[in-house]
């Protein structure tokens, strides 16, 4: 051993053995998309050639990663809230206070599901994801709400005392101004015949960020039995148009 250069400090050897379990798991190798790279700022893959090389005796991860909680063989609904949505608090929130303001399950299941991009997926255009990843399994009503309250969220609507909100201005800055496809949509979904159904997502979403409020998902089971069609194989295991989300959900380190 080089006596000059000195030992690493105990917090070094976690963060070697951890950045070594997050690339060698016990027999195969996990791979990061290019999207993963990308909240790094870098726009860079490595091929499969190198891959291998920089592994020779390691294959790569084709199913489950171990680091993450375990799906069963077929998962429901609530097996991803449980298993990969990584904060349920403003979720559960908003569906418990359109709960309490008398609405329809169908409304209270859009407040359940409104954020679901974001909490287990990505937050560019959240709305639109959740609502394509929902879209098989619910009715329809509920799908279009969730995607549209994407860009009502940036517009007041007096008549439900929705005003824009304060968080927004902190968030975004004062000046900030939504894009020409979110005011189109925004435009479209006030003519439409389910709009206030968007607008309530809104109406029971700003209120809904108490970190402290307590809150169940058993509370809110029987709601989505009733209004959340499971497929029979599994969510990610039927052939819907949005299966692969799903899928990609549960095993987002697999090589293809
Ligand atoms: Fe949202
Ligand atoms: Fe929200």
């Amino acid at each position: 051993m080089n006596e000059h250069v000195p030992a690493p400090t105990l917090s070094e050897r976690a963060d070697e053995i951890e950045e070594k379990m997050m690339h060698d798991l016990a027999e195969r190798v996990a791979t990061k998309s290019v999207l993963f790279g990308m909240a790094d700022g870098k726009v860079e893959m490595m091929n499969g050639f190198d891959f291998k090389k920089n592994n020779p005796d390691k294959y790569f991860l084709m199913g489950a990663d171990p680091r993450l909680p375990k799906m069963p063989a077929k998962p429901t609904l609530v097996d991803f809230f449980k298993n990969r949505f990584a904060s349920l608090n403003h979720l559960l929130q908003s569906a418990m206070l359109a709960k309490k303001n008398g609405h329809s399950e169908k409304i209270i299941l859009a407040c359940l599901l409104h954020d679901i991009g974001v909490a287990s997926f990505i937050r560019c255009d959240h709305g639109y994801w959740g609502a394509q990843m929902i879209e098989p399994y619910v009715d329809e009503e509920v799908s279009w709400a969730v995607r549209m309250h994407q860009a009502l969220r940036f517009f007041p609507d007096s008549s439900v005392g929705y005003e824009y909100p304060q968080m927004y201005i902190n968030n975004f800055g004062a000046d900030y101004k939504p894009e020409p496809y979110i005011v189109r949509d925004y435009e479209n979904a006030k003519k439409h015949k389910w709009y206030m159904s968007a607008r309530l997502i809104c109406v029971n979403d700003i209120y809904a960020f108490d970190p402290n409020a307590k809150v169940d998902l058993d509370d809110l089971t029987d709601i989505i039995g009733r209004n959340f069609r499971q497929p029979e194989e599994g969510l990610g295991f039927d052939d819907s148009p949005s299966a692969h989300m799903w899928r990609t959900l549960m095993w987002p380190t697999r090589y293809l």
